[in-house]
């Protein structure tokens, strides 16, 4: 029996094709594990009237640690117009199934690592003093909260009279919007909790403190918004000053830091944001270190279960391309994530480094790394297939 079980979630899309690149870089980097595959996806859903089977998460619950590709969702006549005949008008309704995962297990922990390579031609560059070309190298990790906030699905549109009488007791809205018809309403609530929220911020302090961040930067705009952003930035002083006063905390607001982006990008260590500004913050990071083909992430629940994902969709457009053009890369860092998660950083680091002499040897990139389209021609004007990336970094890796 091997040493681990890993559930492999490949979902949709390219999602199954970097899925497949992941597992052949950890076989090849002797990483011994089984790997039990679980039912995810659009096709689930059209067959079963569930993108997420009981079974599915039945086998995580049992495994613990899971590896997702990713996955199709559709907008709610897309989901209905694709369902099995058979299950049609029966009260099935589409809902994300990464979204589910997230909160059945309670997912509360999403962390986003954003490194540049050396020698990555996506790399962020700025103009410096008397027109020189800056190339600073970042390396930032968002902590995102994964289960609140904005993202909770607690909204209406015309919402019910108990819930509108509740507003209206709000002197702001009975003054600015009580005069709207209800009809006209629509309303998401941000929920943070002190739990969660104080959960994030510790695993942001902790992950500093462990390897050596100087700084946690909280990144709300709890000048506006006072009651959420206003305990995320509340607690993270109080953790600071009890717990890690070694560790400098700062305050962004979300739209100052988009604006900072481009400025000092290398200045910011460890990041954490509830989920929605999580969300905008690690993408804004992605961007500067070359965009979704690197962006891998890892979410954590508080009873131990882990899941591993890039952060892109299933890219359904170059989904059915005879030759893959995709990057592994993101993938590839995912499961890297999840190495060091279980104990075999070793395995990680041998990876990593592979990736990181293939980037900076230049001789090797996918279409994204060449600035080109997407397009299956890519290939013939010197882009590396899906395929020619992992084989590189396998052949890299030091034996
Ligand atoms: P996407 O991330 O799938 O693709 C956006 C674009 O990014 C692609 O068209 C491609 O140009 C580029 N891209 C993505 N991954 C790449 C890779 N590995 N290498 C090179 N280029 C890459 O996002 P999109 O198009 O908005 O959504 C497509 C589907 O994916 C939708 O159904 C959406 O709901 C779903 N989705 C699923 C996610 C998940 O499973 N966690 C996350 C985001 C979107
Ligand atoms: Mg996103």
């Amino acid at each position: 029996m091997a040493k681990h079980t890993i559930v492999a979630l490949p979902g949709d899309g390219i999602g199954v094709v970097v899925l497949n690149e992941a597992v052949r870089v950890l076989n090849a980097a002797g990483f011994d594990a089984d790997y039990v595959y679980g039912d995810i996806g659009w096709e689930f859903w059209c067959s079963e009237g569930n993108p997420l089977p009981q079974r599915t998460l039945d086998l995580i619950a049992k495994h613990r640690i899971a590896l997702f590709g990713a996955i199709t969702s559709k907008p709610n006549d897309e989901a209905k117009a694709e369902l099995d005949p058979a299950l049609q008008g029966k009260g099935f309704s589409y809902s994300s199934p990464i979204v589910g995962l997230r909160q059945h297990f309670n997912l509360d922990i999403c962390v986003r690592p954003c490194k540049s390579y050396k020698g990555n031609p996506l790399n962020f560059i700025r103009r410096g003093r008397g027109n020189t070309i800056d190339e600073p190298l970042i390396d930032a990790v968002i902590f995102r909260q994964n289960t609140e906030c904005l993202y909770s699905g607690v909204e209406w549109t015309n919402p019910p009279a108990n819930v509108y009488n509740a507003l209206m007791s709000h002197p702001k809205f009975a003054g600015n919007f009580g005069s709207v018809p209800v009809e006209e309403l629509s309303v998401s609530t941000r929920i943070f909790t002190r739990k969660a929220t104080t959960r994030i911020l510790m695993a942001a302090f902790e992950f500093a403190s462990k390897f050596g961040y100087k700084s946690v930067t909280v990144c709300e705009k709890p000048n506006v918004i006072r009651e959420t952003s206003g305990l995320m930035w509340k607690l993270a002083k109080e953790i600071q000053k009890n717990s890690f006063p070694g560790i400098k905390l700062n305050n962004t607001n979300i739209d100052a830091q988009m604006m900072w982006l481009t400025k000092n990008p290398e200045d910011y260590g460890v990041i954490v944001a509830g989920n929605m500004f999580g969300d905008i913050a690690s993408d804004a990071f992605a961007g500067l270190i070359g965009g979704l083909g690197f962006a891998c992430s890892a979410q954590f629940s508080e009873d131990g279960i882990a899941v591993f994902e890039p952060t892109h969709g299933s890219a359904p457009k170059y989904a059915d391309y005879e030759v893959s053009i995709v990057n592994p890369i993101a993938m590839i860092e995912s499961a890297c994530m999840m190495l060091d998660y279980i104990g075999e950083k070793p395995i990680a680091a041998n990876i990593r480094k592979a990736i990181a002499d293939i980037i900076k040897e230049g001789k090797v990139r996918t279409y994204d790394m060449m600035k080109m389209q997407g397009r299956p021609e890519a290939i013939q004007n010197g882009a590396a297939s899906t395929t020619m990336m992992t084989d590189a970094i396998i052949a890299r890796l030091t034996k």
